[in-house]
C-alpha cells in the first residue's frame, strides 16, 4: 500500500494539508460505512491540526457526528489535567465540532495503568472488526519522539505484551512528561487504513531519516514498528523535519 511523504515550509499549510486529507478519508468512509474511526494521537505537534481541523470549513464538511474518536495513547492523568492527550484534544478540537459524548471514547488515565488497560481493550473490542478484536482506524494520528517513539512505545525492548495484547502499561521517561503511559500496540496500530504521521522540527530530523530509511532497527525506533498491513501510511513533515531526506 501507498507510502507517502508531504513537505511543506509553513507548518500552517502542512495543518492544512493533513486535514484536508483527514476531511476526505473521513467522509468518504462514512459514505461506505456509515461511520468512520479516527484515532487521536498526544504531543505538541497536533493541536495546530486540531485547531485547523475545529474551523467552520471543516465543521461544514466532516460528517462529524459519524466519527468515533479514540486515542493510541495516554498518560495516566485525571482528564482535565494539563498533560492528558484527552484534555488537549477535547480543549483544541472536540469542543467546537459537533461530535457526539457517546462516540468519544477515551482512554481512562485517572483509573491507573492496570484498570485503564483493561477497561480500554473493553472498549476497543466493542468495536471489534472482522478478525480484529478492536476497531480499524479509518485515520490513525501519530507523533514521533526525538528519540524515535511513537505514541507511548519506547526505544529499547519490545514488552512481549507487546504483541499479544491491543493495550498496554509503560513506565517510560520522555522530557518532564509523565511517565506512566498506557499504549495501543503496534498490531492495532497496523491494522489502520491509513496512518497519518505529523513531524516537525529539526530537533527530530535525525531520528526522522532513520525511521524511514532501510535500516531496520525497530527496537531502538519503535515508530519503524508501524508498518499498516493493508493500509497507506503518509507523513507530513516540515522542511526542518525533513533537512536530512533525500530526494524520494
Ligand atoms: C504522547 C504521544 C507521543 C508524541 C510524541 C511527540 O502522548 O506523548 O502520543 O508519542 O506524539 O512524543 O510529541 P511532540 O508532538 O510534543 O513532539
Amino acid at each position: 500500500m501507498a507510502n507517502k511523504v508531504w513537505i511543506n515550509n509553513s507548518i500552517e499549510d502542512l495543518n492544512k494539508a493533513a486535514a484536508a486529507n483527514i476531511a476526505d478519508i473521513l467522509s468518504k468512509a462514512v459514505r461506505l460505512r456509515g461511520a468512520a474511526n479516527l484515532a487521536l494521537s498526544g504531543g505538541s505537534t497536533p493541536m495546530g491540526l486540531y485547531q485547523t481541523l475545529s474551523q467552520d470549513y471543516y465543521r461544514e464538511l466532516i460528517p462529524w457526528n459519524k466519527i468515533h474518536f479514540f486515542w493510541g495513547d495516554e498518560r495516566c492523568v485525571p482528564p482535565d489535567h494539563p498533560e492528558s492527550n484527552y484534555k488537549q484534544a477535547l480543549d483544541h478540537l472536540l469542543s467546537h465540532i459537533p461530535a457526539i459524548l457517546e462516540n468519544i471514547h477515551r482512554i481512562k488515565g485517572e483509573l491507573g495503568p492496570d484498570e485503564a488497560v483493561s477497561d480500554y481493550i473493553q472498549v476497543l473490542s466493542g468495536f471489534a472488526q472482522g478478525k480484529y478484536p478492536w476497531p480499524v482506524f479509518d485515520v490513525t494520528l501519530m507523533g514521533m519522539g526525538e528519540d524515535g517513539h511513537t505514541a507511548s512505545l519506547f526505544p529499547g525492548t519490545v514488552e512481549p505484551l507487546e504483541t499479544v495484547t491491543p493495550v498496554i502499561q509503560v513506565n517510560a521517561a520522555y522530557q518532564d512528561r509523565p511517565s506512566r503511559r498506557i499504549t495501543l500496540t503496534a498490531a492495532v496500530f497496523n491494522s489502520s487504513r491509513n496512518i497519518i504521521f505529523l513531524v516537525t522540527g529539526e530537533k527530530k530530523a535525525k531520528t526522522l531519516e532513520i525511521a524511514l530509511s532501510d535500516r531496520r532497527d525497530p527496537v531502538n525506533f519503535p515508530v519503524q514498528r508501524i508498518k499498516p498491513t493493508h493500509g497507506n501510511t503518509i507523513w507530513y513533515l516540515d522542511s526542518e523535519a525533513a533537512k536530512f531526506l533525500k530526494e524520494r
